[in-house]
């Protein structure tokens, strides 16, 4: 994602619900996807510790118009791939919604206090702690190696 991304991936992901923090953070990846328009139809990326061991996969979406297809999981083993090129161990993410879509890329219910403990410098879960959302999250994770 180049800086010309940012405003038209943050409307793409208000449409598909999902957190807008820290887009512009240093220790966030994001990439898009446009379709003919120009317009974005896809994202996938992921925030990385300090330590580079775990990654906080976030902002996979798909536009409703294009589920179903297998983009979406593409487009997530695309975030695990980097994050485990980056030197990440363990990739980590927050869905109430998906979770058999997450099963089925191998992830597994994971502990999101212990997410929240791994990953808590991340933008995140610093919104999720101030906000109390993290107490009503679902947590999943999944090895990189
Ligand atoms: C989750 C999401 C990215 C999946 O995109 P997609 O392009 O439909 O994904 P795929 O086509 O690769 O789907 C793979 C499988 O997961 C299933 N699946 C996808 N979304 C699902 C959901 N919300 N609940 C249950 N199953 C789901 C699909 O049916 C498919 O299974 P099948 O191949 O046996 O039919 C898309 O639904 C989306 O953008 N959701 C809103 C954003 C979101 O919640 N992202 C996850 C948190 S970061």
């Amino acid at each position: 994602m180049g800086p010309s991304d940012a405003r038209a991936l943050a409307d793409f992901l208000k449409v598909v619900d999902l957190t807008l923090s820290g887009l512009d953070a240093p220790t966030v990846r994001l990439w898009v996807e446009r379709g003919d328009e120009g317009e974005v139809v896809a994202s996938t990326g992921y925030e990385i510790s300090a330590d580079r061991e775990h990654a906080l996969i976030r902002s996979v979406a798909v536009d409703p118009s294009l589920r179903s297809a297998g983009r979406g999981g593409d487009l997530a083993r695309f975030a695990f791939e980097r994050a485990a090129e980056e030197g990440a161990c363990t990739a980590w993410l927050f869905s109430r919604r998906s979770g058999p879509f997450w099963r089925g890329l191998g992830c597994v219910p994971a502990d999101r206090y212990e997410l929240a403990n791994v990953l808590g410098e991340t933008c995140q879960v610093r919104l999720f702690k101030e906000t109390g959302q993290l107490d009503r999250e679902v947590a999943w994770s999944r090895p990189l190696t």
